[in-house]
């Protein structure tokens, strides 16, 4: 396939999801690759490595980065994300500049993986909280297994609207999600989250200038509404503690104990296919270990947006209780959190 099948494959997938910049920016490094212009100094050696066909979002990353950081000012001026406004023809050659001048510097950066954090994710996990609430009447211990930031540890204060015109969560909230949900009517339960942990294998800061550009550099720079998300959830992190630790999920799961008087929920979005049919395996079993000692006073509760089986178009909300290990599918969305609905109660 190739350096170039894959800039095409990410400019196809950047147009269906909304960002025209970054679908026309692709193409024309396609045709400056094909002809042997600046971006094969930066892609060039990456030809028949095994990240041959996944390099289109690192180096737009790597270049928005030093947007982000005021490196590239030149650029900066066609970059929506620091106020710029895109031009297909002087945006590009701003672009190609920095391939040129930068070379080296990208080229090294492009094996650092992208590291997002999805605010829009959140809908599942606050609808999701929220039916826990109605059901259990406890103050939460609130724990995520690869949590990134551990942004969305924060959802009880970002603001939910729906299409029709009703809301939930802090009106003032500098996280605005429109259109957050449909479907059944999801209980106006009072929420209160008592502890907030995460854990990742590569945790980024939160609370860190370099930590919220790393977040903010694969945020495709065009997409005004999701970088508004990103900032406002950036900004609420600062005020609301949670402690996100470096450690992988399975260890972080067996660490996990139940608490008198209130309920402890493992939460998970978009990060179940990165672990080994092992550590699944593993922390499947840590949980139903930890759910077999679950009490009226003690309860646990696993809550996820995974994908439903092979990586495909149906992401389930699914949750499972104990005392009991009742589970049961809440509803479905999109993997940005997208489209989200709530199915009836069965
Ligand atoms: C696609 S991101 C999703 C982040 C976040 N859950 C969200 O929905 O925005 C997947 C995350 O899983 C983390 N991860 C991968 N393997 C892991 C493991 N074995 N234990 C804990 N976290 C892991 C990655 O570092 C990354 O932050």
């Amino acid at each position: 396939m190739g350096v170039v099948a894959g800039l095409q494959r990410q400019a196809v997938e950047c147009e269906e999801l909304g960002s025209p910049m970054y679908a026309e920016l692709l193409r024309r490094i396609v045709d400056d690759y094909e002809l042997g212009g600046a971006s094969t100094g930066v892609l060039g050696s990456y030809e028949g490595h095994q990240f041959e066909e996944s390099i289109a979002l690192p180096l737009l990353g790597a270049v928005h980065r030093l947007v982000l950081s005021g490196e590239a000012p030149e650029l900066a001026s066609f970059y929506p994300s620091v106020g710029g406004v895109w031009d297909p023809v002087l945006g590009w050659e701003a672009f190609e500049q920095v391939l040129q001048s930068r070379a080296a510097e990208l080229r090294a950066g492009l094996l650092q993986p992208p590291q997002t954090n999805e605010v829009r994710r959140s809908v599942a996990l606050y609808g999701g909280l929220l039916q826990l609430a109605d059901e259990f009447g406890l103050p939460v211990r609130l724990f995520e297994i690869g949590s990134s930031a551990g942004l969305n540890l924060r959802a009880d204060h970002f603001r939910f609207n729906l299409a029709d015109g009703t809301s939930y969560g802090p009106a003032d909230s500098p996280v605005v999600i429109e259109s957050a949900w449909s479907g059944r009517e999801v209980p106006r339960s009072p929420l209160r989250i008592a502890e907030r942990v995460g854990s990742d294998v590569a945790p980024v800061n939160a609370l860190s200038e370099e930590g919220a550009r790393t977040l903010t550099s694969y945020v495709w720079a065009d997409q005004a509404e999701r970088l508004a998300r990103l900032r406002g959830a950036l900004a609420i992190a600062r005020e609301v503690p949670a402690d996100i630790r470096r450690e992988d999920a399975v260890s972080f799961v067996r660490g996990l104990e139940l608490s008198e008087g209130h309920l402890t929920v493992l939460w998970h979005s978009i990060m179940w296919h990165y672990l080994s049919p092992e550590d699944q395996a593993a922390v499947d079993a840590a949980l139903a270990e930890l759910g077999a000692k679950a009490g009226e006073s003690t309860p646990l509760a696993r809550l996820r947006l995974e994908s439903a089986g092979e990586w495909d178009e149906e992401f389930l909300v699914d949750l499972e209780t104990w005392p009991g290990g009742v589970r049961r599918v809440l509803g479905h969305a999109d993997p940005h959190g997208q489209g989200m609905v709530w199915d009836p109660l069965s």
